[in-house]
């Protein structure tokens, strides 16, 4: 790992961590790793800035791009951890794959996410208020500059970091999408590809048009069965169960679903990974018992649904204070803020 020891001008003491908008302001470093002629270079951490690319680079024409989001927080300690990198490295490794791209060594770019982070260890305030967090995105682009349909033979791997904070300040309404598709069997729905993102936006600018903050897709063969929303997984809460869709290769197997549903059985909660028909879920909202939907990712965390809209009928889900939704995300929280024990080792210590 090549390191330069470059000053941090420490532009975090000027950030205002109680009032911004998420995505803006980068840290003052960054990680980048180049791949040419079948290998991966060193890592190196340098001062965030624009990248010199080649109007012909691949990436920006035929979509070899992907990449991860991460989380890293100050815990009540002191102490920087980052939450379950591997596991999201991993998954990157299976998107890279996917795209045709090379495979990173996931312990080397560890070692260099792991310098990043305690470089720009400033950025990560003890401030439990609003869940002030560091999100990280690391992105792998082809580079070769070239014009024509074809396997880029170079490409670029950064990381790059921004303060977040809680995301969704309020549960949120959604629309069951049953006529626009974000991924089929055989396709990759399953990796975090910025095509998936990009195809997303139209069916998603619609729904907001009508008033609705986001929607849950549907399998593409039937329109039946629930996969997942924006950035989201989803799950439902329903006579002491927590159940979630299985999607085979269209839906992102979330990190934080994963946690989740870990944390469920660790409580003896009962849970269901199967496929969820939308009609089951009508029942459920049709019935007078209490149903908790919501979304899980890094980003949204836990975000508890009021309303879901299926077929022009709009149905209200159970938001209370004491769902059990809330309740996952505190043994989350406890957890990444070093309050409980972290039986599963999922933070990974930078200090
Ligand atoms: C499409 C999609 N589904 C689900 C998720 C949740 O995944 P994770 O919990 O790993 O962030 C995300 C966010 O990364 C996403 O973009």
């Amino acid at each position: 790992m090549k390191t330069k020891n470059y000053s941090n001008k420490g532009l975090a003491k000027d950030f205002d961590f109680d009032h911004f908008i998420f995505g803006k302001t980068p840290t003052d470093h960054m990680l980048v790793m180049e791949y040419s002629e079948g290998k991966w270079g060193a890592a190196e951490i340098a001062p965030f800035g624009p990248l010199n690319l080649s109007p012909f680079t691949l990436g920006l024409h035929y979509g070899q791009l992907v990449f991860e989001g991460i989380k890293a927080f100050r815990s009540v300690s002191g102490q920087v951890s980052i939450f379950r990198p591997r596991t999201h490295l991993e998954r990157m490794n299976h998107s890279l794959e996917r795209m045709c791209m090379p495979t990173i060594d996931v312990e080397v770019v560890l070692a260099g996410l792991k310098e990043l982070v305690a470089t720009d260890q400033k950025w990560v305030p003890l401030r439990e208020k609003n869940d002030i967090a560091l999100y990280i995105r690391p992105l792998v682009v082809a580079t070769e500059a070239r014009l024509g349909v074809k396997i880029s033979s170079e490409y670029k791997l950064l990381i790059m970091c921004t303060p977040i904070r809680k995301y969704y300040t309020k549960p949120l309404k959604v629309k069951l999408e049953r006529q626009f598709v974000r991924a089929a069997q055989g396709g990759v729905g399953f990796v975090k590809c910025a095509g998936n993102y990009g195809g997303a936006f139209y069916p998603t600018f619609l729904a907001q048009q009508q008033g609705f903050d986001q929607v849950i897709w549907t399998d593409a063969s039937t329109h039946t069965y629930l996969e997942e929303s924006g950035t989201m997984n989803i799950a439902i809460y329903f006579d002491g169960k927590l159940i979630t869709p299985i999607g085979g290769d269209s839906v992102l197997k979330g990190v934080t679903l994963d946690s989740v549903l870990q944390l469920a059985v660790d409580h003896n909660v009962e849970v269901e990974q199967r496929p969820i028909a939308y009609t089951e879920l009508l029942e459920y909202l049709k019935g007078r018992r209490r149903v908790e939907i919501f979304g899980v990712g890094t980003v949204a965390v836990v975000a508890p649904i009021s309303h879901i809209e299926i077929e022009g009928i709009e149905y209200t889900s159970y938001v209370g204070g004491d769902g059990f939704m809330y309740q996952l995300e505190s043994w989350l929280s406890d957890i990444r803020l070093g309050r409980t024990n972290d039986d599963h080792n999922w933070n990974y210590y930078v200090d």
